[in-house]
């Protein structure tokens, strides 16, 4: 029998950490951070599961907090006539976020439901610092919103790494409650993912019956397992995720080969 359309499985491209500025030409860490988040998303145009149906981004999308580099990023995404769900980073302003980054195709955090499948959309900001937290007001929201979709398979999405990667440096900068976030997952047998950004790097583990991801930035990455801040020479990439009407996640990181800015 064919497959309806209602058990084609969800298609949605992570992307992380862009790190744009107000200028277009602006470097961090070596690479010109606009020109490889371009080069990620020619990448993935030439990829079989190209279009996704929704783009999450989670988090660091600008670097200097400037209004012109929230308004590039919209403009990169916009013409594709993807929805574009969000989270910020610590590196983010929420409020901008928020203003550029909602409306239309646009989503600031908060939850969708497609099909069989919700996706929650958390923040883990803290102004002024580069960890992340939660805190109790929106542990009781994530509570109320898991509580909303039992029945469903729930993907969780947040900026900070709520698992340690072996890294003394980014470890130190983690979300700082998540012996609470993870009563809160633990709770509620349908979440089958948690996935982050923030570390720069691809990361895929079990955890009981749940899939953590890290994901790869759009720009430079950073060394896996080392105790001080150190970069890799791996290019940018993005995260695939195809999200089965059973539950079943196949993911993959398409790293954009090549093309160090
Ligand atoms: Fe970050």
């Amino acid at each position: 029998m064919a497959a309806s359309s209602e058990s084609r499985a969800l298609r949605v491209l992570q992307i992380s950490d862009t790190h744009l500025h107000a200028a277009a030409d602006s470097r961090m860490r070596g690479v010109t951070t606009y020109a490889t988040f371009l080069r990620v998303l020619e990448h993935v145009q030439r990829d079989r599961r190209w279009p996704p149906d929704l783009v999450m981004a989670t988090g660091d999308i600008v670097q200097d907090e400037s209004r012109a580099g929230y308004e590039r990023f919209r403009m990169s995404l916009e013409p594709f006539g993807i929805p574009v769900a969000s989270i910020p980073g610590n590196h983010d302003d929420p409020n901008l976020m928020a203003e550029i980054l909602s409306g239309g195709s646009f989503q600031f955090c908060g939850e969708q439901r497609h099909g069989p499948w919700s996706l929650i959309f958390l923040s883990t900001f803290l102004s002024g610092e580069d960890a992340g937290g939660l805190g109790n007001a929106r542990l009781g929201g994530l509570r109320k919103a898991l509580a909303a979709h039992v029945g469903q398979h729930v993907l969780v999405a947040m900026h900070h790494h709520p698992l340690p990667m072996g890294s003394a440096w980014l470890d130190g900068v983690a979300l700082r409650d998540a012996a609470a976030f993870w009563e809160v997952i633990d709770a509620n047998k349908h979440v089958r993912a948690v996935v982050c950004g923030h570390v720069h790097q691809a990361a895929e583990r079990q955890r009981n019956e749940m899939l953590f991801l890290s994901t790869p930035s759009t720009c430079a990455q950073f060394l896996p397992g080392s105790e001080f801040f150190a970069l890799d020479d791996r290019p940018p990439g993005a995260r695939w995720l195809e999200l089965h009407a059973d539950g079943r996640i196949d993911t993959e990181v398409a790293w954009a080969r090549g093309s160090r800015g």
